[in-house]
């Protein structure tokens, strides 16, 4: 018989305080910035599902079409007992990985959004008997532990989530994954490419606008968990290429001058007329790249799959 927990690493009031203390730093930094964890309350997880069907953006296709062609080879090359995967939202691509795994014992999902992992493990107890599904609600950043579950473990983080993080974060996070992988383990990682610039800036504006109303709710958020006064339609949502940093950058921009209150922290944020607020950045790669970052953090790259049109690439990675 299958088994569904879920553990809440993060307890409720820490995920307050650190939203508090996030929003504090960004709100007086200069830019102004939010970073990016907050968009994902139940609401943004039902945006995102609702962005990785949109026709402009590609990487969740993409990186579909790599795991169902190459969840063979990657079982081959990692038979893990155990799949952990950060930031697995819907865990929808993960079931090409979970269905090729023939003797996997433990699926454990961590994302920081609990309606997604609720969700997504319920339904994955009950389409696969058998499977342990072990939930956490935990920030990725924060230093993980996992469940004791048996070995080889592979470690899968995908739909190119770790390009929202900052160079610096980047290379944290690579080297606290390198902590948590024992011998014989693996990284399974997805990265989004770098390519025409059109195509990647459509990627985050939308025809339809649900990546706006996406951007958009980290206010909401603010507003609901703080009791900001955020009008979200006095912000245009903008996209755009960093060139010299390969990312895209998501910005709100604010229409007039105003003055937003956040009275949980006893502030008063002054955006003038055209003010950006930097709230995303999601960094594109090239090969050497992925693999000096993952070098750097003594993973050494081992496979490299990329989508028929070379948008994106998931790679496998060992401790070396
Ligand atoms: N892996 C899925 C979802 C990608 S969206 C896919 O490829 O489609 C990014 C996911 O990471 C969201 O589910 C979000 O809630 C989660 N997330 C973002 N920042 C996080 C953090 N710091 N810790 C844990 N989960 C995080
Ligand atoms: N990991 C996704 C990406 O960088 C997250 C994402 C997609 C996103 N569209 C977005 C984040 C729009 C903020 C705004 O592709």
């Amino acid at each position: 018989m299958s088994e569904f927990h879920v553990t809440r690493i993060l307890p409720e009031d820490a995920m307050a305080a650190a939203l508090r203390a996030d929003v504090l730093n960004g709100l007086t930094s200069d830019p102004k910035t939010l970073p990016p964890k907050w968009f994902y309350d139940a609401h943004g997880s039902e945006l995102f599902e609702r962005i990785t069907e949109l026709p402009e953006y590609y990487p969740t296709r993409a990186e579909r079409e790599i795991l169902a062609g190459r969840a063979a080879e990657i079982a081959a090359a990692l038979p893990a007992r155990t799949l952990v995967e950060l930031g697995s939202g819907s865990s929808e691509k993960t079931r090409h990985l979970i269905d090729a795994l023939p003797r996997l014992h433990t699926y454990v999902p961590v994302d920081v959004s609990d309606s997604a992992l609720e969700q997504a493990g319920r339904a994955l107890v009950a389409e696969r008997p058998g499977l342990n599904v072990h939930a956490l609600i935990a920030d990725f950043t924060a230093g993980l532990t996992l469940p004791h579950s048996p070995g080889p473990r592979l470690l899968a983080f995908l739909g190119g989530t770790i390009g929202n993080l900052l160079p610096g974060e980047r290379a944290a996070f690579l080297a606290a994954v390198r902590g948590l992988l024992s011998p014989g383990d693996a990284l399974l990682l997805g990265t989004d490419l770098v390519k025409a610039e059109d195509v990647l800036v459509r990627a985050y504006d939308d025809t339809a606008g649900v990546t706006a109303a996406f951007n958009k709710n980290v206010l909401s958020v603010v507003n609901r968990e703080l009791g900001a006064d955020f009008e979200p339609d006095a912000f245009d949502h903008v996209a755009l290429w960093d060139a010299a940093n390969e990312w895209i950058e998501m910005r709100l921009r604010s229409r007039t001058a105003q003055t937003v209150k956040v009275p949980a922290l006893d502030l008063a944020v002054h955006f003038a007329a055209g003010e950006e607020l930097r709230t995303e950045v999601s960094a594109k790669f090239h090969r050497t790249r992925v693999t000096t970052e993952l070098a750097t953090a003594e993973l050494e790259l081992t496979h490299w799959w990329t989508d028929t049109e070379n948008r994106f690439a998931l790679s496998l990675s060992v401790a070396g």
